[in-house]
């Protein structure tokens, strides 16, 4: 699958770069053109020779004094795929700030495909709220990181920090390149509603809208076209259409308007099942005695699309605690044509998590429960399913 795609291979400095001379190597066994650029540091633990004779083709080092007139730019531009291995603590920060006064660095600043991080470090300076908060930065902006894995460290340490394995970033690679949802029109909701009680207050839950947004990075850099109806107050992910939204009734409009145009709809958001009934113009006060605020139920957005003839295929999610019977019932009951259900009361999948174990429940109420990963695995997941999926549209309800 990678015959004749043109591959760059970013080196930045650590000792897993050996590994990379091999993941080179097996790039070209597969038929990829493949070009190395690499860090100064890099250059300490592999020699740009060793990646110049596997690739074939001299390797860049340089921004400047080298023989093109802008090699950033022009590697930027001639690269289908990028891929940052090792990428050390310093080039994931360097990557997420966007700073340009080294070749690599530059590059990825350049670049607007698809870009692939294999981070490789200590266990220590991998779990820096630092390392974390630009790792999450950079998912954000859609580019994708494999690993690390948990190993052997340099200087004998063991721990997770290890560079992902070359046949991982090779399939990774793969996956990206094939753009399996390429075509692919979706439409995500995401985060909690909110429902205004008065100019200050509102009904809400806790939801933190990562579910949602992990799901139209995933899709969109799977290559679908991907809008994303939000009340999370999150920034939009890098190549997904944000409509910023705050109550059930505006959620509900949004989906409607764009119902009709879309393959598929992801229903992560919590919506509110009920709302004030009436709204009040001025701040309620304490000295006004305790309010009595009557509730009255907001559309169900995801039955609403459900009795669309013809429809997307829908993914509903259903938020249970304890056990998984009622999510069951949903999934057979709502009209999605499968189900993602988690247990917001298990450890790992609470709200506002960055992990979660979902089952999927289809719409016959068969599990399969997946094991406890990152939302963006998650996502990758539910990715996967849905290519498979839109390829057998037989099997559409
Ligand atoms: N949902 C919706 N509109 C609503 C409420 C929920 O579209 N007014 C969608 C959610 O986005 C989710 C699914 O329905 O995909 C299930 O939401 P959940 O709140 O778990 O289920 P409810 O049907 O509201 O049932 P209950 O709250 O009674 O468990």
């Amino acid at each position: 699958m990678l015959n004749g795609r043109r591959i760059l291979v970013g080196v930045s400095g650590g000792v897993a770069a050996y590994k990379t001379a091999y993941l080179v190597r097996r790039l070209v066994e597969q038929g990829a053109d493949v070009r190395v650029m690499m860090t100064r540091s890099a250059q300490y633990f592999v020699g740009a020779q060793s990646f110049a004779a596997i690739s074939g083709h001299q390797v860049a080092t340089e921004l400047f004094g080298a023989a093109g007139v802008s090699p950033h730019t022009e590697l930027a531009r001639w690269a289908e795929a990028v891929v940052i291995a090792p990428a050390t603590a310093n080039t994931l920060a360097r990557a997420t700030h966007g700073m340009s006064d080294e070749l690599v660095s530059a590059t990825l600043l350049a670049t607007t495909v698809p870009v692939v991080f294999a981070p490789a470090m200590h266990t220590e300076m991998w779990d820096n709220p630092a390392t974390q908060r630009n790792v999450a930065v950079l998912e954000r902006d859609g580019h994708t990181i494999v690993g690390p894995v948990s190993g052997a460290l340099a200087g004998g340490d063991i721990g997770p920090g290890r560079m992902a394995e070359p046949e991982e970033i090779l399939q990774t690679l793969e996956r990206l390149l094939a753009g399996r949802l390429r075509g692919v029109r979706m439409l995500v909701t995401a985060g909690g509603t909110r429902e205004p009680i008065d100019p200050v207050r509102f009904i809400g839950n806790r939801s933190s809208g990562k579910m949602g947004y992990a799901i139209a990075t995933e899709a969109a850099a799977s290559g679908a076209t991907v809008t994303l109806v939000s009340s999370a107050r999150l920034p939009a992910p890098s190549g997904v259409t944000l409509i910023e939204v705050e109550t059930a009734e505006e959620m509900a409009a949004s989906v409607a308007e764009l119902a009709a145009a879309v393959d598929v709809a992801v229903m992560a958001a919590a919506v509110a099942d009920f709302r004030p009934v009436a709204v009040t113009a001025t701040k309620l006060r304490r000295t006004d005695g305790i309010p009595e605020i009557r509730l009255e139920p907001t559309p169900d957005i995801l039955a609403g699309l459900a009795a669309l003839e013809p429809r997307p295929y829908l993914v509903g999610f259903a938020a249970e605690t304890g056990s998984i019977d009622k999510a069951i019932e949903k999934a057979i009951s709502k009209g999605a044509d499968v189900t993602v259900a988690n247990d917001v009361a298990a450890e790992g999948s609470e709200f506002g998590s960055d992990t979660d174990q979902v089952a999927l429940i289809d719409s016959q109420g068969k599990v399969d429960r997946w094991p406890l990963l990152t939302k963006r695995e998650v996502a990758r997941r539910l990715c996967d399913h849905l290519a498979e999926q839109l390829r057998q549209p037989a099997t559409k309800g």
